[in-house]
């Protein structure tokens, strides 16, 4: 939602002086590894030695604006600052709504991800005892409200900060610092903080991209919890004050996947990051057993360590619920069809944002997947925090370690392996997660029907083999580019899109749809091929492209009867198939590589963002950080 980032050097390395990079330059750094998570205006509030007062600058827009701002001022010793790069919630994205915010005396300035949802309450008791405000946001009050702590005699600047936590209600990431003790203090409940401490120096974000130049070794901070640091010492406490141990985790992400190295936008380098991927997710994680009696296909095992189920466990459950948001809702869609398929166990997909608010009955006995990129989509978290609740089983696949989602996970944590995904279409996200899925789905065999599985393969299909050979294909896939790219040309310019699919693949007709209108800003809509002929074939003409997953399976007849009707009333057909189909009358095709059913999703997913990357390329939109969008949706 938005990016929060913080440096303090305790008084030495933070000065302007020369080859040291200033507190300025360490947050505008910062921010622009975490532009991805809104990019509507920015600030920067620093602590100014020679003025010896908080200095803030504030830009509407993208971050270049700020960056040309802060470039015209003179060089300056500064050992402390605070930055923020905005998805607005509240007020419009204008210079004075931009964060920081500050308190009436101008010696507390604060940056915050998330919503104070007694905001108005508070601000107008703050009002009342005599606080000027002067923007409509909700964050402003956290200012205000620690300045009044303070003058009510709060000790410490961290005391003022933790009563004032203590009334806040709703969902707050928040750094705050203040001018007298030059301290800075990190507040969480909600969306995300990390932190990494090292030689005296703290450097604060609101996830690890930022971070992980400086460190691989990261702190990430619990719900309830305050980091402050001051005059090089840092204090962990949670908000009564009870003094916490650290707990450092390591990230195994390199720099070098955090920057876009040659391709023209992130997402176009995620695409092609996904064999590498796929391969990170399944390797060490798929055994080949040879010839040993124990393995239950005889020819290989799922090593999902931190799976803790148990066979009691699945067979007291008798289903498992999935809930999840945007792409991930429809990869969770693609491991229920997996999972009914190879283990025979009924799976139920919910939206994270409407399961909350339904009377889902749920049930201990449930075991529960919440599946999310960045683990901190309250959405799907708060979906989660009712299955606690009730005491059910909780699973996560996530690409984020630390993440909120991973807190909540007592049955275990599924990573993808996928790297920083900056671009704010998911791609190689979306793709390891259903990789996640298949393993976890075979795991649960094993685990449920362990005398059950005989012979190399199950129902007939050698998974090792198939799993194995799978980047392969992937790659083979990207070569494609240019063909797709040439498609593109002939269609960026149509206002309407269809994308069909039956089955296992209906989910990716959603998910393709989702691609194109995310980054291209054109309407597209996924639909189960069988169902046009209840209603939305009316929107079928000359001017609606119609994208068919066509796969040489059972449903192939059913499919190509669809493509018959389509044609009959003047659409255009494009197809993505792993097979040359038997019908005239196609417009386009994509022939990609075939592989097993509860595998091809993955493959039939990657021309579809190859498309929409080229059309949104065509169209000129900003495709790494389209309009309205941010890469982790942390409020509701
Ligand atoms: C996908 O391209 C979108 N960026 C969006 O639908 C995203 O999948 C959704 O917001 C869920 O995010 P998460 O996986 O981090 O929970």
């Amino acid at each position: 939602m938005c990016g929060i980032i913080g440096f303090s050097s305790g008084g030495n390395a933070g000065y302007n002086q020369g080859n040291c990079e200033s507190s300025i330059d360490i947050v505008l750094n910062g921010l622009k590894s975490l532009e991805y998570r809104g990019y509507d205006s920015s600030g920067v509030a620093y602590y100014d030695e020679t003025e010896n007062k908080i200095k803030s600058i504030k830009k509407s827009g993208k971050l270049v604006n700020l960056s040309a701002e802060l470039s015209c001022i003179k060089p300056v010793k500064s050992n402390i600052a605070i930055g923020h790069i905005r998805w607005a919630t509240h007020g419009k994205p204008t210079d004075v709504n931009a964060h920081p915010h500050s308190d009436c005396s101008g010696n507390i300035a604060i940056v915050h991800n998330g919503i104070i949802e007694n905001y108005a309450v508070l601000k107008n008791k703050l009002i009342v005892k005599g606080h000027k405000f002067i923007t409509p946001t909700d964050s402003e009050v956290i200012a205000h409200l620690i300045e009044d702590y303070m003058k009510s005699g709060a000790k410490t600047f961290y005391e003022a900060v933790r009563l004032a936590s203590l009334d806040l209600s709703g969902a707050f990431a928040f750094l705050a610092m203040n001018a007298d003790e030059k301290s800075i203090c990190a507040v969480k409940y909600g969306p995300p903080l990390v932190m990494v401490n090292k030689d005296k120096e703290i450097y604060f974000a609101s996830d690890v991209s930022p971070l992980i130049q400086y460190s691989d070794e990261v702190i990430y901070l619990k719900n309830s919890e305050i980091a402050y640091f001051k005059d090089g010492l840092l204090k962990l406490t949670d908000f009564k004050g009870k003094t916490l141990n650290k707990t450092v985790t390591k990230i195994d992400w390199d720099a070098s996947r955090a920057v876009k190295t040659g391709f023209s936008h992130f997402m176009q380098k995620e695409i092609f990051e996904q064999p590498s991927c796929l391969l990170d997710a399944f390797s060490s994680r798929i055994v080949s057993i040879k010839n040993s009696s124990d393995s239950f296909f005889s020819g290989f095992k799922i090593m999902l360590e931190d799976v803790r189920l148990t066979k009691k466990d699945i067979d007291k459950a008798g289903r498992i619920i999935i809930t999840a948001c945007g792409s991930s809702y429809y990869a969770g869609l693609v491991i229920k069809y997996i999972t009914e398929t190879l283990c025979g166990i009924p799976v139920i997909v919910e939206y994270g944002s409407e399961f909350r608010y339904e009377n889902f009955p749920v049930s201990k006995n449930d075991i529960f997947i919440g599946i999310s990129q960045s683990g901190e989509t309250a959405d799907t978290n708060s979906a989660l925090e009712i299955a606690k609740e009730k005491k059910a089983g909780i699973l996560s696949i996530t690409n984020v370690p630390g993440s909120q989602i991973t807190t909540m996970s007592d049955k275990g944590v599924i990573y993808t392996h996928a790297g920083p995904e900056i671009g704010v279409a998911s791609t190689k996200a979306f793709t390891t997660q259903i990789m996640c899925g298949l393993l976890l789905a075979l795991r649960i065999k094993e685990i449920k029907d362990a005398a059950a599985v005989a012979g190399k393969n199950l129902h007939g299909v050698n998974f090792f083999d198939e799993i194995v050979n799978l980047p392969k294909k992937a790659e083979q896939i990207l070569f494609l580019n240019d063909s797709i790219k040439e498609i593109a040309k002939k269609y960026y310019k149509n206002t309407n899109f269809l994308y069909l699919g039956r089955g296992i693949l209906y989910p990716i007709a959603l998910e393709g749809a989702l691609k194109l209108k995310e980054i291209s800003y054109i309407h597209a809509e996924g639909y189960p091929a069988g169902e046009m002929k209840h209603g939305p074939i009316a929107l079928v003409d000359e001017n609606m492209p119609v994208l068919f997953l066509l796969s040489n399976n059972m449903l192939a007849p059913k499919t190509i009867s669809n493509i018959e009707e389509i044609k009959a009333r003047g659409g255009k057909v494009i197809a993505v198939a792993d097979y040359e189909p038997d019908i005239d009358g196609i417009s386009d095709i994509i022939k990609i590589p075939t592989t097993v059913e509860v595998l091809s999703p993955i493959l039939y997913t990657i021309p579809l963002q190859i498309l929409a990357y080229h059309i949104a390329a065509l169209k000129g939109t900003d495709i790494d950080q389209p309009r309205n969008l941010a890469k982790s949706v942390t409020v509701e």
